[in-house]
Order: C-alpha cells, then sequence, then structure tokens
C-alpha cells in the first residue's frame, strides 16, 4: 500500500480522457481579445469569449490601467487586511455598491475565489446549502469547503427545491444560482428562488458572473432585470472579467453579510489584493457602462435575435436562451469535438464543451455573441455550423 507509481496513474488517467474524447488543449492567442484572434498562428472569427461588451481592449481600459500604474505601482504589497487595500479598490467598492442598489461591496481577486468564500465563510455544520444542479463549479466548490450538508436541485425546479428543503433536518438555509447559467444561457427563476428564500429565512446567493454588465437596467445584472438588489436576504456575484472586460470580482449585500466576508472568507484574508491598476480599469469599465450601456447591448441584444433565428431557419437545435450565451447542442462529445475542429479549419473559434463541464451525453458547441460582432460575421457562421454539423454526420441536415 502506499508505493503505487504517480507517472503511472497519471499516465492511465491521460489515456482514459483522450479516449473519452475529453482532453483538451490550451490555444495560443496572439493577439488582443477580438472577434478577429489569432489562434496557434492562424486569424479566426471568435465566438469563444465571455468580453460580452467588446470591452477587454477598450483605450479607455488600457488607459486608465496605465496610469494607474504610474500613481499606484503594479502591485499592492500585501493582503487587503494588512496593507494592500489602497484607495482604487475603497473608490470602486463604492462605486460598484452605488451601481447595483447594495449597501456595501467587496472586492475579490476573481470570481472563483468569491464564490468559495460565499460557500465557506456562511455555511456551518448544521446548514443546507442547497444549489442549482447546474450552478458554475466554483460555487460548488465552495459549498465544498464548508462542514454543511449539499445537495443539489434538478435544474431550476423549485418543487424539487422545495421536495429537498422539506425531507431536511437543517438549522440555516442557504440557497444558490447561477444568475445566467454560464453553459447553457438561460436565466435562473429569480423571483421564485427570492420567494422560497424568504419563506425559509435562507440567504440567496446569486452568481451573476454572466448577467452583470450585461442584463438589467445599465447592465446591472439578472437581479435588477427583475426588480431586485442585492439586499437583505439577497447576496449577488458579479465578476469584472467578463462584460467588462477587466478582471476580478465582487460581492454585493448588507453590512453585516460583507463585513462577516472582510473577516471570515479564507479566499480573501489570505491572499494579495487585485493590483490597483487592474481595478482602475474596471472602474474605467464602469464608467462606460454608465454612459454607453444602451447602445453596446442594443447592439449585442440585435445580434442575439439574428443568431437565434437564422439558427431556427438552418434548424439547428439551441436551448432556450436570451442571452449572450448561445449553445448549439450536439449530444455526443467526440462529434462535439470533431465539429468545433471543423469551424477551425474554416476559420472560425467555436469551442466544444463536454463533460464533466456539462453532463455526460449533452456536448455542446458554446456560441458567445458580443458586442464587437458584426452582423455579416453572425450570419456567416451559423451558415458554417450548420455545414459543420453535417460534414461530421451529427444527425444533421445542411439546408444550405
Ligand atoms: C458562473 C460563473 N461563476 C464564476 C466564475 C469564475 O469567475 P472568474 O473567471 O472571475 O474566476 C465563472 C467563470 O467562468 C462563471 O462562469
Amino acid at each position: 500500500m502506499g508505493h503505487a507509481n504517480w507517472r503511472e496513474s497519471l499516465w492511465a488517467r491521460r489515456k482514459d480522457r483522450i479516449n473519452s474524447s475529453l482532453w483538451r488543449q490550451r490555444r495560443h492567442i496572439g493577439s488582443v481579445q477580438q472577434p478577429l484572434l489569432k489562434s496557434d498562428g492562424e486569424w479566426l472569427t471568435n465566438f469563444s469569449s465571455n468580453d460580452y461588451l467588446g470591452l477587454a481592449a477598450h483605450p479607455k481600459l488600457a488607459e486608465a490601467m496605465s496610469e494607474a500604474s504610474h500613481q499606484w505601482g503594479v502591485g499592492c504589497g500585501a493582503s487587503h487586511m494588512v496593507c494592500g487595500h489602497q484607495s482604487p479598490h475603497q473608490q470602486l467598492e463604492q462605486a460598484l455598491a452605488e451601481f447595483v442598489g447594495a449597501e456595501r461591496v467587496v472586492l475579490f481577486s476573481n470570481g472563483y475565489m468569491a464564490n468559495l468564500a460565499l460557500g465557506s465563510a456562511f455555511a456551518q455544520r448544521n446548514d443546507l446549502c442547497l444549489h442549482d444542479k447546474l450552478n458554475h463549479a466554483s460555487l460548488i466548490d465552495g459549498a465544498r469547503l464548508s462542514n454543511a450538508q449539499f445537495k443539489r436541485y434538478a435544474h431550476a425546479d423549485l418543487a424539487h427545491a422545495r421536495k429537498i428543503i422539506m425531507r431536511n433536518e437543517h438549522e440555516r438555509l442557504l440557497l444558490a444560482s447561477d444568475g445566467v447559467f454560464s453553459m447553457d444561457g438561460d436565466i435562473a427563476p429569480l423571483i421564485e428562488l427570492n420567494e422560497l428564500a424568504n419563506h425559509h429565512s435562507a440567504l440567496l446567493f446569486i452568481d451573476d458572473a454572466h448577467g452583470f454588465g450585461v442584463l438589467g437596467p445599465s447592465g446591472k445584472g439578472s437581479l435588477a432585470s427583475v426588480g431586485l438588489a442585492p439586499r437583505d436576504n439577497i447576496v449577488m456575484l458579479g465578476t469584472l472579467g467578463k462584460a467588462l472586460g477587466s478582471f476580478g470580482a465582487f460581492i454585493a449585500a448588507d453590512e453585516y453579510v460583507i463585513e462577516h466576508l472582510i473577516q471570515c472568507a479564507r479566499s480573501y484574508v489570505y491572499t494579495t489584493a487585485l493590483p490597483s491598476p487592474v481595478v482602475a480599469a474596471s472602474s474605467a469599465a464602469l464608467e462606460l457602462l454608465k454612459c454607453d450601456h444602451a447602445v453596446l447591448n442594443g447592439h449585442l441584444d440585435k445580434l442575439i435575435s439574428l443568431f437565434t433565428q437564422a439558427c431556427k431557419l438552418e434548424g439547428l437545435s439551441l436551448l432556450p436562451s436570451i442571452t449572450a450565451i448561445q449553445p448549439v447542442m450536439i449530444g455526443d462529445e467526440a462529434l462535439a469535438e470533431r465539429a468545433s475542429e471543423h469551424l477551425k479549419n474554416a476559420g472560425f473559434l467555436v469551442p466544444s464543451i463536454r463533460t464533466p463541464t456539462v453532463p455526460k451525453g449533452q456536448a455542446r458547441l458554446r456560441v458567445t455573441l458580443t458586442a464587437a460582432h458584426t452582423e455579416c460575421q453572425v450570419k456567416v457562421v451559423v451558415k458554417a455550423i450548420a455545414r459543420a454539423l453535417s460534414a461530421v454526420g451529427a444527425g444533421f441536415e445542411c439546408r444550405a
């Protein structure tokens, strides 16, 4: 016992992954984030980025970053609790709190670490963390870090959630859901979740990584899109590395929730603060949102309608998503990978998403649209997807 060979074991796991068409490879990107991307030396039209508003390469963000690096330096030197919490952090927290209508906001290094904090800092041994089955991996990892019970209800199925709550003995309840589901693109039943949370005096965590910056008035997020705000029992997570084109994340909630995180969240306390130039870029993105959201998002909405209508005409199978995340369902992992490869050869970057990111047998092409795409690029990629699915034998006859 205890003498098995690591190299052999890793080799066997690698072979398993390759044989199941689950081996992944990084692409080497040789250009800025934009619809035309240099990937492994080839120029491809990119439909894989979460840069929904096309801000990642925006000159105003770059300028803000550059100016802040001269004023504040590059590194923050220590964690927020020691001496890393500089004025740009303080200003962005206040601006975000005002923007999303929360009492207070705390910044995190990224969404993954914010979700680890959410799960682990609140729940205790006798509590129940109840999650949507399709929640993001980081939200799930957070719940698993706590000593609480962890259960999942079928996707968006509140009757199932209610049943689990009634059957389960627990002291406190934590309900958690993505606002916009990262691989399906649909929006959680937020009003009903809030009612359920209120009924059981639960904390409701909404991970709005894919809604913040896009949905709701001025891009305030999925909660704002249904008239809710991160107040009372509602806790919201927003990321700054997707629609805001920068990097980092925040949690917005009432004062007592935020102060608890600052005191107790290990992924906050034990890490170096975000570099101030990055924070300054996020502040610049927030200012752009306040001024230009209607224009940027108006164009994105138009592209989403164009894409879904064109897919319908081609007979492609989509999920019921009205957001910028538009999965084209295939099912089989190997076919999805071959379709993505076919698209790459035709000049498009459209990644295949396979298990374990999505349930086995639900492999898909995950198309993401951004405000930087043109109508023409969207029309052309739909035709290319139809041809790719037809060519790889994904049970689809191209109508073109
Ligand atoms: C729903 C969701 N939550 C959290 C995260 C993590 O955010 P970050 O990339 O800032 O770590 C992601 C990232 O992909 C996500 O899709």
